[in-house]
């Protein structure tokens, strides 16, 4: 099968209702192209504004799945293989089949020793998803991560962009019910 046509069919359930995305259907939003080409000025060469570019990817498409990572591949001229392990190599992209909130709890040393552990088995409890899944309504994924750079706060998680620091467990359990009534609140508007 050519790439072009290749089904995208994430890891997540809730995306399994025929998400099908052809990778040369997709290109950067005028904006997002003018970015992209101020960012190439400020890299000696195109790979070395890889990581970059992908963050712009990312913000424009919502995600990165394999149509996402072979449009930047062809548009920065890259082996489609480099793409991918760079994107796969790194935990902060945004991959296709990540639920609405993307949780991911610091396992690293500080954090560890401060009970990343506990946060990890409380999110698992409450949202009935072990590191690695995503909630069949799609809304969250946990996940795992080495040091996040905040190890004076720990034990510390990120939300999508945000930082959630010197948890205790009942943090968790608030956090969680305010991104339940969050991508509840989104489903019903
Ligand atoms: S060890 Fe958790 S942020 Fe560094």
């Amino acid at each position: 099968m050519p790439w072009q046509f290749f089904p995208v069919f994430t890891s997540s359930p809730a995306n399994w209702t025929g998400r099908i995305i052809l990778a040369n259907t997709i290109s950067f939003c005028s904006e997002t192209m003018k970015q992209y080409e101020w960012l190439l000025t400020r890299y000696p060469t195109r790979r070395a504004a890889l990581l970059p570019t992908l963050r712009l990817a990312e913000s424009d498409f919502g995600e990165l799945g394999v149509p996402e990572m072979r449009y930047v591949a062809d548009l920065m001229e890259i082996p489609p293989a480099f793409v991918f392990g760079v994107v796969t190599f790194y935990t902060h992209y945004r991959r296709a089949g990540t639920g609405k909130f993307h949780i991911q709890v610091c396992s690293t040393l500080s954090c560890a020793l401060r009970g990343s552990e506990d946060v990890v088995s409380r999110i698992t409890e409450r949202l009935g998803i072990k590191p690695g899944e995503t909630t069949p309504c799609g809304h969250f994924t946990l996940s795992k991560v080495e040091c996040l750079g905040s190890c004076d706060t720990a034990p510390m998680l990120q939300c999508n962009d945000d930082y959630h620091e010197d948890l205790s467990l009942e943090d968790v359990d608030q956090l969680i019910e305010q991104l339940r009534t969050e991508a509840e609140g989104g489903q019903n508007g």
